[in-house]
């Protein structure tokens, strides 16, 4: 076998017509789109309708659209599934319970043994209604409160708010969050979505291919990493001791969450906007100092390392300014990126090829095998 790269870095798998990035320029567009053009004026349930059908819906199919992941028939949970989140422990983490939810709505939904993609439209828009009303679930039942109904007269960032805190969210909060599953929902082929189609390549269901997708979001180096910036905040703790604290830990060779991309070697484009609403709400909460610690800390590092921000670096700042709990932040990267695993799920089954990459073995290939006794 040939030389390779680690990681799959730069091998190109597919074709796809869903998502684009110019990871030299810092563009990333859906369907041609720029996000940029789309944040300012295409509300969330407009970008979904556009990632999963490759075009902007007229008025007709987006009140479709609107009304289908509003219902509250494709929002609410069954009750044998909220009954089954109160037997997990109190102490289980939003994505682990986010895993174990989106597996077990399968078990509910009408659709689970039908892989069409009419079907697989159905199952994606129940998806993508119920995984909010799963995570703000768990918020409530973990602290000992009952879950909030989801409401059908609020779009999916408004009514998410709600259903977690029991109260309409103010325009600002809801904007921000509306903005952030914009930035999120698609983003090429990165490691969730890929597992996404790995698994949709087997020719298996939506349902598992988003448990895949979850699984491979969770981890640190990929949409983990925002919990993990805020937590850096918390320990640095104020924008004094921000410059100290970055040196010495690039010093130590620390790996800085939020920082870097295999794609682009510039500032991540959605960056800019997450770090813009974050500065907003954290002077309306009077919490500044969450950005202000950031901006430091993304100086220090793309003057030292050449190393820019990438999605992850401003949400959290943005979700801890209305007072979202840290480990909720994952969840909401994956309540919006849903949407890009349901893409890729169409458009795989659509031109359908088994994903079945080869090893280059480095073991040994003349062993004998030794009775047990003699070992
Ligand atoms: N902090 C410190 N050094 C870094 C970082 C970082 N965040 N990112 C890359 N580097 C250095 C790395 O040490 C290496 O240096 P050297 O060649 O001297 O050993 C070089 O840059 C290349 O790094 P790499 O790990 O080989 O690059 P990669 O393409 O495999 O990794 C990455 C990409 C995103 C995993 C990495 O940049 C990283 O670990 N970032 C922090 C985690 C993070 O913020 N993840 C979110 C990614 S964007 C949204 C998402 O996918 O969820």
């Amino acid at each position: 076998m040939g030389s390779f790269k680690e990681g799959l870095e730069d091998v190109v798998v597919s074709t796809s017509e869903i998502c684009f990035i110019d990871g030299r320029e810092g563009r990333l567009l859906y369907r041609g789109y720029d996000v940029d053009d789309l944040v300012q004026h295409a509300p969330f349930e407009e970008v979904v309708y556009l990632l999963w059908h490759g075009a902007l819906p007229n008025l007709k199919e987006r009140d479709a659209h609107v009304k289908a992941l509003s219902s509250t028939a494709n929002r609410r949970l069954h009750p044998k599934l909220i009954a089954m989140l109160r037997q997990l422990p109190k102490k289980t983490t939003p994505m682990e319970v986010l895993r174990t939810g989106v597996s077990a709505l399968s078990a509910f939904d009408p659709d689970a043994a039908d892989n069409s993609r009419e079907a697989t439209v159905r199952k994606a828009i129940r998806i993508t209604a119920q995984m909010p009303t799963l995570v703000a679930a768990w918020e409530r039942l973990r602290r000992g409160k009952p879950p909030v109904a989801p409401n059908p007269k609020l779009g999916l960032a408004a009514n998410f708010l709600y259903m977690l805190t029991g109260k309409k969210p103010t325009d600002l909060a809801a904007k921000t969050v509306d903005v952030a599953l914009t930035l999120h929902a698609d983003h090429e082929f990165n490691a969730s979505t890929f597992a996404a189609r790995v698994t949709a390549a087997t020719l298996s269901d939506i349902h598992s291919a988003i448990v895949s997708g979850i699984g491979a979001l969770k981890g640190p180096l990929h949409g983990g990493a925002n919990e993990q910036v805020m937590l850096m905040v918390e320990q640095i703790k104020t924008p004094e001791r921000a410059e100290a604290w970055i040196k010495k830990a690039l010093a130590d060779k620390a790996r800085v969450m939020g920082f870097g991309h295999r794609v682009y070697r510039v500032e991540d484009p959605r960056a800019k906007h997450l770090r813009r609403l974050a500065t907003e709400l954290g002077q309306q909460a009077g919490k500044p100092h969450y950005v202000e610690i950031l901006n430091t800390v993304a100086r220090v590092v793309s003057e030292e390392k050449k190393i820019y921000p990438n999605v992850d670096l401003y949400s959290g700042a943005a979700y801890a300014a209305m007072g979202i709990p840290t480990d909720q932040f994952t969840p909401i990267f994956a309540i919006s990126r849903v949407v890009g695993w349901a893409a890729h799920v169409l458009e795989q089954h659509a031109h359908n090829r088994l994903i079945r990459p080869r090893a280059e073995y480095t073991g040994p290939t003349r062993k004998t095998y030794v009775p047990i006794d003699q070992r």
